[in-house]
């Protein structure tokens, strides 16, 4: 029986080996992480990711052939596939702060696999890592490898989050990247064999592994700089009248375009597009290419712009002062469908009103408050460190912050709504009631155009949505600082 072993039982970690289980019934999958916590729920009724369809699967196969444990070393020694999902955080000190990723978990998992086999073993990357990473693992392990044969393959995750079981059923590509070697022709081949149990071998694509490795930034960076475009694009149709949907969707129907990803917003979060962007730009960096580093980083500047602009609309529309005013702010993941905050737009959002000592209530279907106050008081790229490495939640902020388990209840008394992620209830929420309820003037600011701004109007809310033409209140507010 040939037997996986997975390093993280993170949001890709953890779905991935999922689906692989359920898929290859033959196949023994473990999945291993240094957090109890977080293997106890793995091995609960309440999984530890709020992603749908992954609990259905996870109960047809935990058990069976799929186990979580703590017992990280006994299930590498034993696996003939080891994949390693741990976390990349950006570095914050040293040599490439603020851009280059943080290698030491991974590190210390390729000199613990080292350690620890006693039998070769394909070791497949599988977070996101920069280009070459391979490279410096493959040294740890064969520095190490006590005649043991180690062989490593790159295997990006495309998966997103809030959809990832229909992504990882049907994945647009899957990407496999090995040694052009006979050894690495051979590893390449044996985990081809794993996925075409259920993907199409045309749809399996196998490369050298730095192709492999750069395909992953290259896609996010491509998808997260349409966004940027849009986003970019919003800020003309406010200033000129143009409503950024009708553009996206004139733009969207040239097929060589393509209506994907054109969405105006408040801005991309999630953990993977702007870290990827940084170690891009530190790649280019590093490889003398000045002009190729500062053409990415300007879809980070365009990120940063957009949320800077919602939170001086916010202000500048309510007097040029939030200070003691309640803002009710819908939504706190980074998307609708996931419970994660990382890299959240509504991050900075809140800090920013938090700045100007506005009273936030916050409600989110999927975060709790532990995280928002947690994610409210880190410091920038924290986040991507493992759970019990992040700080605790603090109590500083407490009186500005509360956090509530109802939609209604969040905007009870406020001056403003701030809508940071789609969730399809606020779309369909009682807005009169919400208008009734709440402090005159009222005013909804709709990060993510979700909320019909006529009938809106209509009730007597002022009302600003991302790229749409302006209410009249707010033409003469500048939203730039
Ligand atoms: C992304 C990639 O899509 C995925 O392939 C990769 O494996 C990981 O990174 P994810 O971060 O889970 O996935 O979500 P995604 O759907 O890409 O959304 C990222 C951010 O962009 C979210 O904040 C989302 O709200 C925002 N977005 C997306 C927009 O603002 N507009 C859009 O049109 C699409
Ligand atoms: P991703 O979104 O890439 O899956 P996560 O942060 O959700 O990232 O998951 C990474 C997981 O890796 C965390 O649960 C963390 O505890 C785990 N981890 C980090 N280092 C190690 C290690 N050396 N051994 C085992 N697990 C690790």
């Amino acid at each position: 029986m040939v037997k996986i072993c997975c390093i993280g039982a993170g949001y890709v970690g953890g779905p991935t080996m999922a689906v692989i289980a359920l898929k290859c019934p033959e196949i023994e999958v473990a999945v291993v992480d240094i957090s109890t916590p977080r293997i106890s729920a793995w091995n609960s009724d309440h999984l530890p990711i709020y992603e749908p369809g992954l609990d259905d699967v996870v109960k047809q196969c935990r058990g069976k052939n799929l186990f979580f444990s703590t017992d990280v070393e006994k299930h590498v020694a034993e696996a003939d596939i080891v994949f390693v999902s741990v976390n990349t955080p950006t570095k914050t000190q040293g040599l490439g702060a603020g851009k280059a990723a943080d290698l030491t978990y991974w590190e210390s998992a390729a000199r613990m696999i080292a350690d620890v086999s006693k039998s070769d073993k394909i070791v497949v990357e599988k977070s996101t890592v920069p280009v070459k990473t391979a490279e410096a693992i493959e040294r740890i392990l064969t520095h190490n490898r006590k005649g043991i044969n180690f062989t490593i393959l790159s295997n990006p995750e495309f998966l997103a989050e809030g959809t990832a079981i229909a992504d990882l059923f049907k994945p647009d590509r899957v990407l496999i990247g090995g040694r052009e070697t006979p050894e690495g022709q051979k590893a390449i081949h044996a985990l081809r064999d794993v996925y075409a149990h259920w993907v199409p071998v045309d749809r399996i694509l196998c490369t050298n592994l730095w192709s492999a490795e750069l395909s992953k930034l290259a896609a996010n960076a491509f998808l997260a700089q349409r966004i940027s475009s849009v986003n970019a694009m919003s800020a003309l149709c406010e200033a000129t009248g143009a409503d950024v949907s009708q553009v996206s969707h004139s733009i969207g129907t040239d097929s060589r375009i393509g209506p994907k990803f054109l969405n105006a917003s408040v801005g991309f979060g999630g953990s993977c597009f702007q870290k990827d962007i940084l170690n891009l730009v530190y790649i280019c960096e590093c490889n003398g290419l000045p002009e190729v580093a500062n053409y990415w980083k300007q879809v980070i500047k365009v990120n940063d712009y957009q949320k800077n602009r919602f939170v001086n609309r916010v202000v500048s529309s309510m007097f040029n002062t939030v200070s003691g005013k309640k803002i009710a702010i819908l939504g706190f993941a980074f998307k609708k469908d996931t419970g994660d905050t990382r890299e959240t737009p509504a991050i900075d959002v809140c800090k920013g009103l938090l700045g100007d000592k506005a009273k936030l209530s916050i409600y989110d279907p999927q975060v709790s408050e532990d995280q928002i106050l947690r994610d409210l008081a880190m410091k920038k790229f924290d986040w991507d460190h493992p759970a019990h490495l992040q700080p605790l939640s603090p109590t500083s902020n407490k009186q500005q912050i509360s956090v509530v388990w109802d939609a209604y209840e969040a905007i009870k008394d406020a001056h403003g709504i701030c809508i940071m992620t789609e969730w399809d209830e606020f779309k369909n929420l009682d807005y009169q009631k919400v208008y009734d309820n709440m402090q005159k003037p009222a005013f909804v600011f709709d990060g993510r155009n979700v909320v019909d701004v006529k009938k809106l109007r209509e009730i007597g809310f002022i009302v600003y949505s991302i790229g749409k033409p302006l209410d009249a209140w707010l033409k003469d507010m500048p939203a730039v600082a």
